[in-house]
């Protein structure tokens, strides 16, 4: 696919720190294990238009796992459940956002 026909790209942190640092990382909180189970959730769903990637420090690491979703820059906290997963989905395949996923920002 090309990028032109993507409608939505997504990207979840994954990055790992060092657990000797003071910030809090979304490795921990298995945010890699969270982004594997979103892009098999959306494939099942049938969504070919939107691009699931994992990335760097998004730096909103206590709100993490941290997700944001481009072009419309909205921003989830997304816990590893199966609810989460469900409703993140839901906006990826063209609904509303998941409000009650939003990331609280400064
Ligand atoms: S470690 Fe995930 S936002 Fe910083």
């Amino acid at each position: 696919m090309t990028q032109e026909k993507l409608r939505l790209h997504a990207f979840i942190c994954t990055n790992q720190r060092d657990p000797e640092k003071a910030r809090e990382c979304c490795a921990e909180k298995n945010s890699l294990n969270l982004m594997r189970k979103l892009k098999r959730a959306a494939r099942t769903a049938g969504i070919t238009d939107v691009r699931i990637n994992k990335s760097g420090c998004l730096d909103n690491c206590e709100q993490g796992i941290s997700c944001v979703v481009y072009p419309d820059g909205i921003w989830y906290t997304i816990p590893d459940d199966e609810n989460a997963i469900s409703r993140i989905v839901e906006h990826l395949a063209g609904g509303e956002p998941a409000e009650e996923y939003l990331m609280a920002r400064e």
